[in-house]
């Protein structure tokens, strides 16, 4: 055999078929995401992530291996038919070595009938465990958190973590706000972006409606109907936000989760930060200080996002019932967070 076609015989495929021309330096992806937890509610966000393309590299982390295995080799197998350069898994937190973002839903989740408040203690320990593990391999990355109940879990990753306030937002009532805005979409028949409305306060059974700032194409709908909200009214808008809150326990109730709509809920909220957008989205941030909130609470007000995190608050301006409402929440909020071991 001539020497040429021996060398060939030697060759791999891979370098029969390929000439390399230059040998790359590794660039890190500079957003990526990881998902903490792959149950309902950590794959219908992380699905959600893929198809609007949020990263160049996607990392999921759990405790059930098998399932963490299977969950990364069903998405590996869609590889093609996304954008997303590599979609790693592993229950070793180095996997998650810097993240931009990093979305917490890993946790109990609520039992038929039972409030997000309950859930409580059983988070806080999981959180005890996850955080200082995201935190060692991504110093620098905004936390989202996804588990409930969302909004002492955000102050329970704040504390723990030690990051600046900016860098741990709570999903909070971004998904209250857009059930919210489909309810109210359906009842005019309009869609939902042309629906303005925002749910305020806990993520959850004390969460506030605005009714004073409900409006389409900028026409207040309580200048329409000033009874709107109230018990008083014919109309009966009340039920609306009563939709909202009982939305999720329904949900529940029928398929014993809830997960598309907080997936994509999380992915429009990923998308303000990686695109830089400044977006302004009803979200968990530390509230002291605002609307006569004492505590160390965190709760949703409107919160301006961008690619270092939440770097501004909207002032609104609340009835002096609508902040009596703020205030009653913060009080729940902190007569629970008062009383964790941290
Ligand atoms: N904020 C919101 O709007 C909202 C909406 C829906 C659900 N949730 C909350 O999201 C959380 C997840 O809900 P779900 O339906 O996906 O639950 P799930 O039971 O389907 O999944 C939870 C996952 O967390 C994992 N997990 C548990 N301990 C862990 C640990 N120490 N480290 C890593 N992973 C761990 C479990 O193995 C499981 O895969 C719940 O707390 C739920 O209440 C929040």
């Amino acid at each position: 055999m001539s020497s040429p076609a021996k060398l060939m015989c030697l060759m791999s495929t891979k370098e029969k078929l390929i000439t390399h021309v230059m040998k790359e330096e590794p660039i890190g992806c500079k957003n990526k995401v990881t998902v903490v937890g792959v149950g309902m509610v950590g794959m219908a966000a992380a699905f959600s992530l893929l198809l609007k393309d949020l990263c160049g590299e996607l990392a999921l982390v759990d405790v059930m291996e098998d399932k963490l295995k299977g969950e990364v080799m069903d998405l590996q197998h869609g590889a093609l038919f996304l954008k997303t350069q590599k979609i790693v898994a592993d229950k070793d937190y180095s996997v998650s070595a810097n993240s931009k973002v990093v979305v917490l839903t890993a946790g109990a989740r609520q039992r038929e009938g039972e409030s997000r408040l309950n859930l409580v203690q059983r988070n806080v320990d999981i959180f005890k465990f996850i955080i200082p593990n995201i935190v060692k391999h991504s110093p620098n990355c905004i936390l989202l958190v996804v588990s409930n109940p969302v909004d002492i879990l955000t102050y329970v990753a704040w504390k723990l973590s030690g990051f600046p306030r900016h860098r741990v937002i709570g999903s909070g009532t971004n998904l209250d706000s857009a059930r919210f805005r489909h309810l109210m979409g359906e009842r005019l028949n309009l869609h939902p972006s042309s629906c303005h409305g925002w749910i305020i306060g806990e993520h959850g059974d004390s969460s506030v409606p605005v009714w004073s700032s409900v409006n389409v194409a900028g026409v207040s709908l309580q200048g329409l109907n000033p009874q709107m909200g109230t018990d008083g009214d014919t109309e009966d808008w009340k039920q609306v936000h009563k939709s909202v809150v009982e939305g999720a326990y329904e949900v529940i109730k029928l398929k014993g989760y809830t997960s598309w709509a907080i997936g994509m809920s999380v992915a429009d909220l990923v998308e303000s930060i990686q695109k830089n957008m400044h977006k302004v989205h009803p979200v968990s941030t530390l509230v002291q200080g605002m609307h006569g909130v004492k505590d160390e609470v965190f709760l949703s007000v409107p919160c301006v996002l961008g690619n270092s995190g939440l770097t501004d608050v909207i002032k609104m301006n609340l009835k002096p019932d609508e902040e009596k409402q703020l205030m009653k929440s913060a009080e729940t909020l902190w007569g629970v967070q008062k009383e964790l071991t941290l």
